[in-house]
């Protein structure tokens, strides 16, 4: 148990500019990271200035002088809200106090260590000309987590020395590459590059963002699929390139979708949930019905409470879904993710190189340094 003995908050920008809350409970801080591509079904945020009077004002006064679990914490926030999707207070609200109290509480318990998957090149409503938003590495042979980090930084580098070879290139707000360069091309960059640094290809196509209500139109390629062609394009895709992880392959809606990609690919792929989950246990039951993911990514501010995240990993956990840790586009130097991460055994963390995720990947070294016999997840 935890006595409240001091709770607030006050305004930080995140990586792309934005204002947003950093909570304070007895001395220890956490900051609600947003989305940029965020899908129809997460907690709602609210207005920063109107979370600060909230915070500062009903809450403080709500929550001081008295004595809470995390659970208990998050529960009394739910409860204040009122709202399945926490439209009064605040996903954005509750994220913050939650992260805050989280880190307060924080005692590493285990010591295995995820596999960071890392943002290398990317598009979408993240910046840049690809219509796939973001395409992933993750260094799988890494025997440390330091190891890790080294090669994707490596990774990065000799990447965008192939870019730079064909044009100029930029960053985008999660730090990946961009450069107007074809999707084929790009895969084939990649697989060029883990010919020499050991690592598994991914993408996260983002297709809710994609998805007209009709067709998935990719504007840079100039193609428009209907939902059998989507399927045929992902399954193609998979095998050319030997994904082993593919994030929302389909709309967020579209439960049928996943399940008929998972059928064809689901043995070596891991058709993973973003927008079609949002790290909300009933939605991956649905997912499960359907048999439409053997993945799902955590985003605990697309739920709004550590309490509530951790409930959709358990339930993955137990019908054997691999949890994704993972950043949002709008991140602070808050590490909380990376501390979720180690605790809750999530064996993939899904990064970008940006300075904000930096601070995530740097957290992990110290943790490792910190564990008892610390490890690399088993995948
Ligand atoms: P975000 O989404 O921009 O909403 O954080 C990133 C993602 O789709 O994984
Ligand atoms: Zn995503």
């Amino acid at each position: 148990m935890i006595k409240i003995t001091d709770l607030k908050a006050d305004k930080i920008k995140d990586c792309r500019g934005k204002w947003t809350i950093e909570a304070e409970i007895n001395g220890t801080k956490g900051a609600a990271p947003g989305g940029t591509s965020k899908g129809i079904y997460e907690a709602k945020e609210i207005d920063v200035e109107d979370a600060l009077l909230l915070i500062n004002g009903s809450l403080k006064e709500k929550f001081m002088g008295r004595e809470f679990t995390q659970e208990s914490f998050d529960n009394e926030l739910k409860k204040t809200d009122e709202s399945q999707d926490f439209s009064n207070i605040g996903g954005n609200t509750s994220t913050a106090l939650s992260f805050a109290f989280f880190n307060h509480g924080f005692a590493l318990k285990k010591s295995s260590f995820p596999f960071p998957l890392v943002n290398i090149f990317g598009g979408g409503k993240h910046g840049g000309f690809s219509d796939i938003q973001e395409f992933l590495i993750m260094p799988h042979e890494a025997k440390s987590f330091a190891e890790a980090f080294e090669t994707s930084r490596q990774f990065y580098n000799a990447f965008k020395s192939l870019a730079e070879k064909r044009g100029p290139v930029g960053r985008n707000i999660e730090g990946a590459v961009t450069a107007n360069i074809r999707q084929e091309d790009v895969f084939d960059m990649l697989l060029k590059v883990a010919e020499d640094m050991p690592a598994k290809i991914g993408i996260d196509a983002a297709s809710s963002e994609l998805w007209n209500g009709e067709k998935y139109v990719y504007k840079n390629s100039g193609t428009e699929l209907d939902n059998g062609e989507q399927v045929d394009f992902m399954k193609e895709i998979a095998e050319t390139y030997n994904l082993f992880y593919a994030e929302d392959p389909f709309d967020q809606d579209d439960f049928t979708g996943f399940s008929e990609l998972k059928k064809k690919i689901g043995r070596r792929t891991l058709v993973c949930g973003d927008d079609l989950t949002v790290t909300n246990a009933e939605r991956l039951k649905m997912a499960l019905d359907k048999d439409a993911v053997n993945a799902m990514i955590v985003k605990p501010n697309q739920i709004g409470s550590v309490t509530l995240a951790l409930k959709a990993v358990e339930v993955a956990k137990s019908a054997g879904v691999i949890n994704v840790m993972s950043h949002r586009s709008g991140e602070t130097s808050d590490s909380t993710i990376a501390r979720l991460a180690v605790n809750w055994e999530t064996p993939i963390i899904k990064i970008g190189l940006a300075d904000t995720d930096i601070a995530k990947m740097n957290e992990l070294v110290r943790l490792w340094n910190l564990a008892e016999k610390p490890e690399m997840a088993k995948l």
